[in-house]
């Protein structure tokens, strides 16, 4: 088979991007009374100027527990005609767009949504100094029909697909992990019980939107935790949800925002520039004992590549590879590995052009040098510290 160009259209299951790239999720905390805003809109709508095949809102959480912190927007009829103001904009620039849909589970700031944020078992985040309850089955039922509900509500706002977070140990991640998981139900102990969650969710959007948009999913394949979910279980896991026939894509992505988020992202840890948004005392424990919760790693182009050849290897699902790609040759790279799609996160934060450009001179490289400093934005207003962007671009 030829190699396809990433800049050829291609089909996502029902719908069909112009290209194969997506800008991936990077939570742009630009949703106050957590509704859109115009700022939220420019934010999407130039990335989609930019050449972006399709460009992802995030976090569009499920419910309000299911938030990060209150400055998130959640799924709900007020947040419709804001969303289809939305995807107006990013349709009338050519590219289609994906609402990231989850439950932040024992990532949640309970104190910060004034919710009660829901786990496996009961845990403690540090973050919002607040437990999380452990889940029964009726919440298990009911997170479940909520993402059905969201996936609706993205369908009536025109959105042409939803990701569904399966990864970061967010809700049905933890269930995942061995490491969190530690339920002795029919939700814990084997890795068909741990997997429930996830492939029940799946099951659910899939039905409720009945093909008319994509379904993709963000899973871990690993969370880079010794003892979390390992990359033969989360290998065992995408088959199952393969076989399911619930998804039309998967994205590969790897981490722990609770854990071990640098895993996720690799290059410079911004332990000061964290320790710097929280108020103290959280901001002397990040000082403290920062350089291991963020602990280090190398950044390489296509950092995740080696770990998504496995998966690339033993399914037929259509998938896109995440991580490190920022410039055209990991891009033909992705593609001759036989990944149907891109995904791009900090480098179109850092240029939201930057398709186009790579598209008129394939010589283009990223200015976006990883140095993670736009991860502390997101309590703020999400942006490159380096460029600007995206309220300064080229
Ligand atoms: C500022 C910022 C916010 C992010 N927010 C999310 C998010 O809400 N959901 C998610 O799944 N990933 C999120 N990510 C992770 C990215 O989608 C992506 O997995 C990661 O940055 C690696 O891709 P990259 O090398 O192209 O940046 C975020 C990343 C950044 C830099």
């Amino acid at each position: 088979m030829p190699v396809p160009d990433v800049f050829s259209p291609a089909k996502l299951g029902p719908i069909t991007l112009r290209n194969r790239t997506i800008k991936a999720a990077t939570f742009e905390n630009r949703t106050p009374d957590a509704l859109v805003s115009d700022d939220l809109i420019e934010y999407h709508r130039l990335p989609a100027a930019g050449g972006v095949g399709m460009t992802t809102v995030a976090y569009c959480a499920v419910s309000p527990g299911g938030r990060t912190s209150n400055d998130g927007l959640w799924m709900r009829p007020e947040a419709v005609a804001g969303l289809r103001r939305l995807t107006d904009a990013v349709h009338a620039e050519g590219a289609l767009v994906s609402a990231q849909i989850g439950h932040a589970g024992p990532v949640a700031d309970a104190r910060s949504n004034k919710a009660r944020a829901l786990a496996p078992v009961r845990f403690f985040n540090p973050i919002g100094m607040r437990f999380a309850k452990k889940a029964t089955r009726d919440d298990i039922d009911e997170v479940t029909a909520q993402h059905a509900d969201a996936a609706r509500y993205a369908l009536d706002a025109g959105f042409d697909a939803v990701e569904i977070h399966l990864g970061h140990n967010y809700l049905a991640s933890s269930f995942l992990s061995p490491l969190i998981n530690r339920r002795s139900d029919e939700f814990g102990g084997s890795l068909a019980n741990r997997a429930k969650v996830a492939r029940g969710i799946v099951q659910a959007v899939h039905t409720a939107v009945g093909g008319q948009i994509a379904v993709t999913a963000k899973l871990n394949m690993s969370d880079g935790v010794r003892g979390g979910i390992s990359l033969d279980e989360s290998l065992t896991t995408a088959k199952w949800l393969q076989d399911d026939g619930g998804l039309d894509a998967l994205e590969l992505t790897a981490g722990s925002s609770l854990v071990n988020p640098m895993y996720l992202f690799r290059g410079h840890a911004p332990v000061k520039e964290f320790a710097g948004v929280f108020p103290p005392p959280l901001s002397w424990g990040m000082r403290m004992t920062g350089n291991r919760f963020l602990r280090q790693y190398p950044y390489t182009d296509a950092y995740l590549l080696q770990e998504a050849r496995l998966f690339r290897a033993e399914l037929s699902l259509p998938l896109i590879l995440l991580g490190g790609i920022t410039n055209r040759a990991t891009m033909d790279l992705a593609m001759a590995e036989g990944f149907e799609f891109v995904a791009m996160a900090r480098a179109l934060l850092a240029e939201p052009d930057l398709i186009n450009r790579i598209a008129a001179e394939p010589a283009t490289l990223s200015e976006c040098i990883h140095c993670n400093q736009c991860m502390p934005t997101i309590y703020e207003r999400t942006h490159c510290v380096v460029t600007g962007a995206p309220d300064s671009i080229h």
